[in-house]
């Protein structure tokens, strides 16, 4: 087997000033908010696999099956050599991509990102072990600001799944299109899976389950400004919200405080105050029309080519070409 390469963009220093510069920016706003980045230590991680698995989470076994059943389709569509898969780490998709690229007799490289080094590690170890035909070169960047540190050489396509372009506000979403557009040579494709607007009575209970893994997935922010930042927040204090905002057309996902706090964040030399049931909000998770998302990836400077969705039209993934 050969050793799976790693490219490292974004060291733990990196990130450490990254999460202090959004904590303070965050905490010191009004209304306060913290980004939804922050949400994944291993802890988050964790409680992230578990909201995959709960009946009311329907987006990761949804957008699973539309891959499993349209896969074949994508591959030939996109004839990819290079697959560069942003934010990985969902095992299952990754190797429906791959065994369908192989089939088609397309694929060379495989290119894993993520803001974790030793996820990403473990990640293209066992990939490069099943895939002994690739090269696996993973890049270890934040996948809003790096995309230029993508390597070249072969038809790519870059797959974005998840809905986690949902976890953007229009102008970062456009800004993020654009970056795409902008590393990628004509002809290059991005696949991209977004959830789609539903029901809210099947919506807001996947961000609100019954079992409260959610609940406490939202307050694991709180326990990572604590442990990152010696910060001494008291989770169990705060209320998980989850709502729909039907204007924005997007899950948001706040916690409120139960009662009058204080907090004190020694690494940034920080007090804040939390008035009684003030709320902080932490996370967007936008969904979209299939027409609005396609004018969107035009705008960006791609051609969109194709789209597919599950049966119930819950989730879609776009195949996109850059101009
Ligand atoms: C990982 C961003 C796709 O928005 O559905 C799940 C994160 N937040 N439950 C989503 C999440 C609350 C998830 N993404």
């Amino acid at each position: 087997m050969t050793e799976p390469l790693l490219d490292i963009h974004l060291t733990d220093d990196d990130l450490a000033a990254a999460l202090r510069a959004d904590a303070r920016t965050g905490l010191t706003a009004d209304p306060k908010s913290l980004p939804p980045k922050w949400f994944y230590d291993a802890r988050g991680s964790e409680l992230f696999e578990r909201i995959t698995e709960l009946p009311e989470y329907y987006p990761t076994r949804t957008e699973r099956a539309l891959l499993e059943r349209v896969v074949g389709e994508i591959a030939e569509a996109a004839r990819a050599e290079v697959l560069v898969e942003l934010g990985s780490g969902s095992a299952a998709k990754t190797r429906l991509l791959l065994n369908a690229l192989t089939a088609e007799g397309s694929l060379k490289t495989y290119v894993p990102q993520d803001v974790s080094a030793s996820a990403l590690r473990g990640a293209a170890t066992e990939i490069a072990a099943e895939y002994p035909h690739l090269a696996v070169h993973g890049v270890v960047s934040d996948f809003t600001d790096t995309l230029h540190n993508l390597p070249r050489g072969g038809r790519r396509m870059i797959a974005f799944l998840g809905g986690t372009i949902g976890n953007l506000v229009p102008a970062e979403r456009a800004e993020f299109l654009a970056g795409i557009t902008e590393v990628l040579e004509p002809g290059e494709l991005l696949l991209l899976g977004a959830g789609l607007v539903i029901d809210p009575a099947v919506l807001v209970p996947a961000y609100d389950d019954a079992a409260g893994v959610t609940a406490e997935f939202n307050r694991n922010v709180l326990h990572v400004l604590n442990h990152r930042l010696g910060a001494d927040f008291t989770p169990e204090k705060f209320e998980h919200i989850a709502l729909w905002d039907p204007t924005n057309e997007w899950i948001e996902m706040r916690l409120r405080a139960t009662t009058a706090m204080t907090a004190t964040i020694p690494a940034l030399d920080l007090t804040v105050d939390f008035a009684p049931g003030e709320e902080m909000r932490t996370e967007i998770s936008a969904k979209f029309h299939p027409d609005t998302l396609r004018t969107e990836l035009t705008t960006a400077g791609f051609t969109p080519t194709h789209t597919w969705t599950d049966p119930a039209n819950r989730f879609a993934l776009f195949l996109a070409e850059r101009r």
